[in-house]
């Protein structure tokens, strides 16, 4: 048995980790405010808010087999890693194929070229996530001397998603109501491809990892499909088999449709430029070389489908409400004539 500690454990992520870790025998500790969501049941919590001082004074007097980070801050992510390494007998920083400074590249593998980290005493803001989380790796690696894991996820999917990015296409296709407008590519530079890893399978993952000892940096990505092979997969899931209308990807700028997340938009889909070609297919060969084990996507959807709330033309994080959805049905069957 390990005793783990999750700097997080709240969220999606972090949560799902927990219960894993728990649910194979490991004490699991969760630092967190308890913000995001409740405390995992049957663990040790300890709540405090990481801005403030002594942040971590509850963990320091305990000796930890795994420390866990998922922070996005390197402010925290240094404070946490000067306070704790030396109780800590391995280190996992979470962070996201967003660190890499090009994305246009098939296949790279993990030493390719990072973002500027961004400095612990500089101000976190939602544009600089790439460059916080390239920061909060620079400071885990530093400050153990690389004695640290770090683990790169790509896009992660699976019920729960808060997002809605990966829960939006089988709830839509899932749901009997009209027909659907589904993404045709035909405008983009490259051929668009979708890497999403399900949530159970990196939480897996990470704890394996974790438990072995691993050190370095490795993407932990799904096996990448193109694009209308994943929204086959989620109609499969779905089991129905809803009227589709296809629509056309070169007319997304001009019909203000964004690409990726956010209101009127298109989950899955990559902007179209060049510059995007590498961003859904990552290499996966050292995390398959190190025992990754990925469920079918299919698999993921039909359970997102089962675990959530039906689509009902509900505007989820991501994706189409309903009169937007009507909207573009319109646009694209006036052009279709
Ligand atoms: N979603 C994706 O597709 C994707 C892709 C690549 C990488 N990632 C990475 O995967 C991880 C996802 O983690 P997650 O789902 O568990 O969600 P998260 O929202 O990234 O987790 C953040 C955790 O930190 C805690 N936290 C935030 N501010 C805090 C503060 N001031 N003091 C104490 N605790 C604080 C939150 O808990 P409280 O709010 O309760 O305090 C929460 O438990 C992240 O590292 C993310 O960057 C995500």
């Amino acid at each position: 048995m390990a005793n783990i500690l999750i700097l997080g454990g709240t969220a999606w992520l972090g949560r799902t980790l927990a219960a894993q870790a728990m649910e194979a025998g490991h004490a699991v500790t969760c630092l967190a405010r308890g913000k995001s969501g409740d405390f995992p049941k049957g663990m040790a919590a300890i709540e405090v808010d990481r801005d403030g001082d002594g942040a971590y004074a509850g963990a320091v007097s305990q000796q930890w087999d795994l420390v866990v980070e998922l922070t996005r801050m390197p402010a925290h992510a240094r404070a946490a890693v000067e306070a704790l390494s030396p109780r800590a007998r391995h280190w996992i920083f979470v962070s996201s194929c967003s660190v890499y400074a090009d994305h246009s590249t098939p296949e790279v593998p993990e030493e390719a070229e990072l973002l500027e980290p961004l400095e612990s005493t500089e101000t976190y803001t939602p544009e600089l996530y790439g460059q916080a989380k390239s920061g909060c790796e620079w400071l885990a690696m530093a400050t153990r001397g690389n004695a640290a894991l770090v683990v790169r996820p790509g896009l992660i999917g699976g019920p729960g998603d808060p997002s809605g990015r990966t829960t939006y296409w089988p709830l839509r296709l899932a749901d009997p109501r009209g027909p659907v407008l589904v993404p045709l590519d035909d405008g983009s530079a490259y051929r668009q491809h979708v890497q999403l890893i399900d949530v159970r399978d990196l939480a897996a993952f990470i704890l394996d990892a974790g438990l072995a000892g691993r050190t370095g940096a490795v993407n932990a990505v799904g096996q990448a499909v193109p694009l209308q092979d994943a929204l086959l997969a989620a109609r499969e899931a779905a089991h129905a088999n809803p009227q589709i209308v296809p629509y056309r990807l070169s007319t997304m700028v001009a019909d203000g449709v964004s690409p990726w997340s956010g209101p009127r938009s298109l989950p899955l889909v990559l902007p179209l430029e060049a510059d995007y070609a590498g961003f859904a297919r990552r290499s996966d060969a050292r995390a398959l070389e190190w025992g990754l084990e990925r469920r079918p996507l299919e698999e993921t959807f039909r359970d997102i489908i089962a675990c959530e709330e039906p689509w009902a033309g509900r505007q989820l994080g991501a994706g189409l409400s309903a009169a937007d959805e009507g909207q573009l049905i319109d646009i694209a069957r006036s052009k279709a004539v």
